[in-house]
Formats: C-alpha cells, sequence, structure tokens
C-alpha cells in the first residue's frame, strides 16, 4: 500500500490534482507577514524541507537568503528546479528528507516548516525533530508554521493535525519554543487553526 512515507503517493496526488490543500499557487499569506515581523531573521541560510511547488522557498530566496527547497515528488522537483532558474539563491534537491546529513550538506541558521510536518506519518514525528536538530547550526532557528492545531481525536490525514499538548511534549529536551506567533493573515480554512513557533536547539 502507498503511504506518505514514499514519493508515489504525493506524485499521485499531484498527477491527479488532488494538491488543492496545500497548492495555493502563490507564497503563504503568513510568510509575507513574518516576513514584517521584528522577529523575523535579516540574514541566514535557509532549509524548506517537502518544498512543494516551491513559492515560500523562492520567497526566502527572493529576500537574499541562500535557500535549499527538499522535495522527492517528481512533480514539486520540475517546478522547484524551473523557479531555480530564475532564483539564483534558490537551489534545489530530490531526496527523501529523512535523507537529510550534515555530512553532505551544511547546516542552516533557518528551518521554515509549512506544510510538510502534517505531511509526514504522525509515527515520524519525533525522526522529522531530529532531522532538523541535526540539519541546523548550533545558534539557528526552526521557523515552524504548525497548522492544523486542533482538540481531536484522531489523527487522520494527511494533513494529520496535532495539538499544543503533543507539540510541547515531542520538543521536549530537543527545542525549546522562543516565541509563539498567531498569525493574522492565515488562509480563511486555517484561521485560528495554525501557530507560528520559533524554535531554538535545547539548552542542556
Ligand atoms: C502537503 S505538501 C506541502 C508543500 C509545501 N510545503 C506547501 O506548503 O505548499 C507536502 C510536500 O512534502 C513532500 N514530502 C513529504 N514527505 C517527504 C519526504 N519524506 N521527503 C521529501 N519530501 C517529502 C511531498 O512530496 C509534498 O510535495
Amino acid at each position: 500500500m502507498l503511504t506518505q512515507n514514499l514519493p508515489e503517493y504525493w506524485e499521485d496526488l499531484y498527477k491527479a490534482k488532488k494538491d488543492a490543500w496545500w497548492d495555493t499557487g502563490k507564497t503563504s499569506p503568513i510568510l509575507e507577514e513574518f516576513f514584517k515581523h521584528p522577529s523575523c531573521p535579516k540574514t541566514g541560510r535557509v532549509l524548506v524541507p517537502g518544498a512543494g511547488r516551491g513559492y515560500d522557498a523562492a520567497a526566502w530566496a527572493a529576500r537574499g537568503h541562500e535557500t535549499l527547497a527538499v522535495d522527492f515528488s517528481g512533480t514539486a522537483y520540475t517546478a522547484l528546479t524551473a523557479l531555480s532558474e530564475k532564483q539564483r539563491k534558490l537551489s534545489v534537491l530530490n531526496i527523501d528528507l529523512f535523507e537529510l546529513s550534515p555530512k553532505s550538506t551544511e547546516p542552516f541558521d533557518i528551518i521554515y516548516e509549512y506544510c510538510c510536518f502534517n505531511s509526514i506519518h504522525p509515527g515520524r514525528r519525533d525522526e522529522y525533530f531530529e532531522v532538523w536538530d541535526k540539519m541546523l547550526t548550533p545558534n539557528g532557528i526552526v521557523v515552524a508554521a504548525f497548522y492544523p492545531i486542533i482538540r481531536s481525536t484522531s489523527l487522520e490525514g494527511p494533513p494529520h493535525p496535532t495539538s499544543e499538548g503533543e507539540l510541547m511534549a515531542r520538543l521536549d529536551g530537543v527545542f525549546d519554543m522562543a516565541e509563539k506567533i498567531i498569525p493574522k493573515k492565515s488562509l480563511k480554512d486555517r484561521a485560528g487553526k495554525e501557530e507560528i513557533w520559533i524554535l531554538k536547539k535545547a539548552q542542556h
């Protein structure tokens, strides 16, 4: 059976045009809002795991950040490659993000998360946080837009829901939440269900 752990699962959704829940065809409004926030870093290399067609990754690059967009779907990669040809600060990797390693790719100052955490099988969430941890510089930050944060008794998805309690439990000892930002410019169906958490490596 195809699960969301496999690129074919995502490829099938792209090919069947079932990408409407995430692909809005433009930069996320909450990212544009975040760019104006005082906590948004002005410099630093950015990693965007599960970048999709890359509107947000390209927006970071257009802002002047060297940006690496990672996605294992062929359709996403083709779109990302086309963007990177126009945007010289954007580069692209067509691999499973769980294969990212600081041995082959320098760690990043910023990891930008939006609709990748909720796409990964919930059983791999700790593993995903380990990827952030190893791919982040010691003083780096994760800009994580978590959606949907809701009270739910089901983990069905994607998008798989999460909750503040789950996040605090999983992040404990790995990342500290430095700041929580409630976006004002969420897409209509995401309003009130998403938060941007700024995470820093836990101080031991
Ligand atoms: C729901 S889409 C979100 C895309 C983008 N972040 C956005 O907000 O528009 C999830 C993307 O993550 C990619 N993806 C899921 N699991 C992945 C993995 N393990 N490695 C690389 N890419 C992955 C999928 O191919 C898909 O393009």
